[in-house]
């Protein structure tokens, strides 16, 4: 009888110690205290053999059971005290979202590539393909093949930053023309516009720099014609200086253009009346233009019975300084992000 009575009090006595455990290791120290190889039920089972024989298998039945209740006791607090730690867990990582976050500094695309962008913007919108061209450039596209043979006094409207002397710093985007039409092999249609940086030899001041932007047009086509640039420029000044612009071509000449001309845009500032942005005058020069010279069609391998050409050239910065009212061109590259911010 004794040793039911024992047996009671061991599983009374788990149970409760059980019931308080408060972590997992002190739940593994319980078990083993109970139902390990040196724990209470071991010593119990040890004592059986006192019994009568035929109460042995009764005693045995009943330790079983028992060493079982405890066991299933203690993995449900083993299941109830992983839940608490995860929800634990949870509740030390639960985001504050009425908490005020960090503030970023948001930049903005610079200025001349806001500009730049918008100029492309208009020529893919009207089917025109985007190039580009190395800043790196032989002499032969940047010069020969745009009608500017070597010694051509028209260099001079140039001057370059040679690296050897057949290779030199681009010093327009117009080699991106020469390009593309020799790149074309069926000398078919062509409709591109290109943009990047170019360099010329010139003293930094408030209106020039050695280093600048340009963004350039090219059409050649059966039939391209002098009208057809016409209504390109009208429609690319009024996108950039309003609906109420109109354009005025004056003669001028550039060696890969006949007949070449300069555009000017009625003044966006006093609306043609004169003032001093336009000097007085009205019109503001923005751009230059042309036909391409036949000798250049033919350089790059194109029917000049068959096909004409437009093209267009212009600096991003003149634009950008005409159109914000920008009077020292060193502005866009002091990298003074005040100055960018404005334009935001
Ligand atoms: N390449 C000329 C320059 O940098 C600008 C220019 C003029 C480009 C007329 C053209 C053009 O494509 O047709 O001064």
């Amino acid at each position: 009888m004794k040793l039911y009575d024992k047996l009671d009090e061991i599983r009374k006595e788990a149970e409760e110690h059980i019931r308080l455990v408060k972590n997992l290791h002190e739940l593994n120290e319980t078990k083993a205290k109970y139902l390990g190889k040196k724990g209470s039920f071991s010593e119990i089972m040890k004592l059986m053999r006192d019994l009568p024989k035929e109460e042995k298998p009764k005693f045995g039945q009943m330790t079983n059971e028992a060493k079982q209740a405890i066991l299933s006791y203690i993995e449900s607090q083993r299941i109830e005290i992983e839940e608490e730690i995860v929800n634990q867990q949870l509740m030390n990582e639960t985001v504050d979202v009425t908490m005020p976050g960090k503030s970023f500094v948001v930049g903005n695309a610079h200025l001349l590539t806001q500009v730049q962008e918008e100029i492309e913007d208009l020529f893919i919108g009207m089917g025109y393909e985007l190039m580009e061209g190395p800043e790196i450039e032989i002499d032969e596209y940047n010069f020969e093949k745009l009608n500017l043979p070597k010694d051509h006094p028209a260099r001079d409207m140039q001057d370059t930053f040679y690296i050897t002397e057949e290779t030199l710093l681009r010093t327009h985007t117009s080699p991106v023309q020469v390009r593309t039409m020799l790149a074309n092999v069926d000398k078919g249609p062509i409709k591109i516009i290109c943009y990047g940086k170019t360099y010329r030899r010139d003293d930094d001041d408030a209106t020039h720099s050695h280093q600048f932007m340009q963004v350039e047009v090219l059409v050649v086509d059966e039939g391209a014609s002098m009208a057809d640039l016409k209504g390109t420029l009208l429609v690319l000044a009024k996108k950039l200086f309003g609906e109420k612009r109109q354009i005025r071509l004056r003669p001028s000449y550039f060696p890969f253009t006949e007949p070449s001309v300069e555009v000017d845009i009625s003044c966006h500032n006093c609306n043609g009346k004169g003032c001093n942005i336009c000097k007085g005058t009205g019109w503001i020069e923005i751009l230059g233009a042309g036909m391409v010279n036949n000798n250049v069609l033919e350089a790059c391998g194109y029917d000049t019975t068959k096909y004409q050409g437009f093209a267009l050239g212009m600096g991003v910065e003149r634009i950008a300084m005409l159109k914000y009212g920008i009077n020292d061109i060193r502005a866009f590259y002091t990298n003074d992000t005040r100055f960018n911010k404005q334009f935001k």
